[in-house]
């Protein structure tokens, strides 16, 4: 929620800072602003606007001056309408010191009062607000330190923040902070950045500093210096980006969901590189997965659909229970978890705020937890204490694609790990599963080679007011999946149903040509004939039926054909059609693919 970038240096910083929003752009894009500092002791340059990023842009024109050092924000709403108004940065009431933030002040109410009782004038609805007016007194008392002056106001905040401050008076100095909330540090040559994540700044460098909780940032173009909250300096982990800009870029397709997509193949193949025999002990090394009595997966959204794909991997192949959990649902209902517990948090972005708290809540009771995350650096992997990374490169549509068949692939890896650790997995089993997985990247790449009359066919279903979506086995949270892809994109009603419930309610739905898609299992697969005959009562009642699965199914009115492959795998490839679907209904009605309404990428609000 909420993109923020920093740069100061040599170059011009509206340059850095726009390029910096449009690719921070996936986590929120109700408004966007920039401030810049134009010179010391003037008031501050200030453009915003409601709307995209491209709202913002036809603004600027020529007017633009020069800075060497700026911030700038695009917003996903949470206090106050995505207004001219609300849009951030916001100034403090002399115009000379800027503030951008993602997240939510939750003593705002309070600190509001006590401000304007203080004579600050307030302009927007934003819980922001209050914290430039505060930040402002602060820097006062603090002899103009704007570093000293932002511990000290974090020190008062509740809530979740990621914030990055300018003053006039302090030309080239950007001081941040964060808790709950994304930060990470570019480290230039001659010139540094601050933003919510890497993709802002790796046009521009690959070298990155990660930041700890409650801490607090400081830079110019020629240092960076980290301190607590308390002031003690620390040193931060560094890293280098290990892929490109142009992984960040759409090439040549038109939109990042499609290219995410057609990505799948390679995202796949990164992520089993050197694991399908096993998980390397630097991996693991840090965590001890003997002696545990229970698996408990957390995670949100298709993360959340993962999961629940490898709890069918973990029980069978482990021997082990498993609880799959909503992270927002988990700690607030205080479940039982102790230090036989692992918890395995599942996270693309790795800073959902629901699946960072659920996860602290766990670690807090003593769990073990091992997360699989997409993203170096990023805080629900530095608070684990192991982290299996998906290799899928950054995904930059708001609908998750490559991030979930990646995920699917580390829950397998898992799966196989945990059942060679308990010695319950044969020899035989692992290398059968092995060569089904190294298998899997070839047989999506055949799915995608034959996608294209799937896309005609959707369109004949593009104003249907509701699609629903059957499955059994893993095939049950594949169909959820597919039926949440729709919901995103198409903004059409579609849900997910296990086929075997049907009958215990959900056919109260199905009517004169209703679409039903059907992830079948495969053809050699014990369901296969219950799933087909969950077909025949939808059918019976008029329903369209659009089958996936890797043999025709005579009743069903058109087929989807992927390839044949283990029972439990098969997630991996019968999604992509689903995909498929939910992209080109979102075209066909019009929609925005990439940026979805209301949604946003990385939430990091509860
Ligand atoms: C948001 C996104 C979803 C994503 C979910 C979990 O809701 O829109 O696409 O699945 O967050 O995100 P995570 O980064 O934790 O995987």
């Amino acid at each position: 929620m909420c993109g923020i970038v920093g740069y100061t240096g040599k170059a011009q910083a509206l340059s850095p800072v726009l390029e910096g929003l449009r690719r921070l752009e996936y986590r929120g894009y109700d408004s966007a602003g920039i401030a810049l500092v134009v010179a010391p002791g003037e008031a501050l340059w200030i453009e915003k606007r409601a709307g995209k990023l491209a709202n913002l842009e036809q603004t600027l024109g020529e007017s633009v001056p020069d800075s060497h050092s700026g911030i700038g924000h695009t917003r996903w709403a949470t206090h106050g309408g995505p207004t001219d108004t609300n849009a951030h940065p916001h100034l403090d009431n002399e115009g000379k010191l800027a503030l951008i933030h993602n997240g939510i002040i939750e003593n705002y109410v309070d600190l509001r009062s006590e401000l304007e009782a203080r004579g600050h004038i307030f302009t927007s609805e934003t819980d922001t607000e209050s914290v430039v007016h505060l930040l402002s007194d602060a820097r006062k008392s603090h002899h103009g330190d704007l570093a000293a002056a932002m511990r000290e106001v974090c020190a008062q905040l509740r809530g979740s923040f990621t914030l990055l401050a300018i003053h006039s008076d302090e030309p080239g100095r950007i001081v941040g902070a964060r808790r709950n909330s994304p930060l990470v540090v570019g480290v230039g040559n001659g010139e540094n950045f601050l933003a919510s994540d890497v993709s802002a700044f790796i046009a521009y460098t690959k070298h990155a500093l990660e930041l700890g909780q409650d801490e607090v940032v400081d830079i110019t173009s020629s240092s960076i210096v980290v301190t607590d909250l308390a002031g003690t300096v620390i040193t931060p982990r560094e890293y280098e980006i290990s892929w490109d800009a142009s992984a960040a870029e759409r090439g040549g397709f038109p939109h990042f969901m499609l290219k995410e997509i057609y990505e799948q193949p390679k995202s796949i193949a990164d992520t089993l590189i050197g694991r399908t025999a096993g998980l390397d002990p630097e991996i693991t090394a840090g965590i001890d997965l003997t002696g545990i009595s229970k698996v408990v997966i957390i995670a949100c959204g298709t993360a959340y659909h993962a999961g629940l794909v490898g709890k069918y991997a973990i029980e069978k192949w482990a021997n082990i229970a498993v609880e799959v959990e909503l992270a927002s649902e988990y700690r607030y209902r205080e479940p039982a978890v102790d230090s036989q517990t692992l918890v395995i948090p599942i996270s693309q972005s790795g800073e959902t705020m629901d699946t960072l708290m659920a996860m602290r809540y766990a670690r807090s009771h003593g769990a073990r937890v091992f997360a699989v995350c997409n993203t170096n650096g990023s805080t629900i992997p530095r608070e684990s204490d192991a982290v299996l990374y998906t290799h899928a490169g950054p995904e930059i549509a708001v609908a998750s694609t490559k991030a979930f068949t990646a995920q699917l692939i580390a829950m397998y890896l898992i799966a196989l790990h945990l059942g060679r650790v308990r010695g319950v997995v044969t020899k035989e089993l692992s290398d059968e599963i092995g060569l089904e997985l190294a298998e899997l990247p070839s047989k999506v790449e055949q799915i995608l080679e034959t996608v294209e009359p799937l896309r005609a066919l959707t369109r004949q279903f593009k104003d249907a007011t509701s699609m629903l979506f059957l499955g059994r086995h893993v095939g049950y949270p594949t169909a959820l999946e597919g039926a949440l892809k729709l919901k995103e994109l198409a903004y059409m009603h579609a849900e997910g149903f296990a086929g075997g419930e049907l009958k215990h309610g959900p056919i109260a739905l199905i009517d004169q040509g209703t679409p039903v898609i059907a992830v079948m299992p495969p053809a050699q697969s014990a369901l296969h004939e219950k799933m087909a005959s969950n077909v025949m009562e939808v059918k019976a009642r008029g329903a369209v039926v659009i089958a996936i699965g890797d043999a025709d199914l005579p009743s069903a009115a058109h087929n989807i054909r992927i390839p044949t492959s283990h029972e439990f795998l098969q997630p991996v490839l019968a999604v992509v059609p689903l995909q498929v679907i939910a992209y080109e209904m979102a075209i066909a009605r019009g929609n925005d693919v990439d940026q979805p309404r209301n949604l946003a990428k990385s939430v990091t609000v509860e």
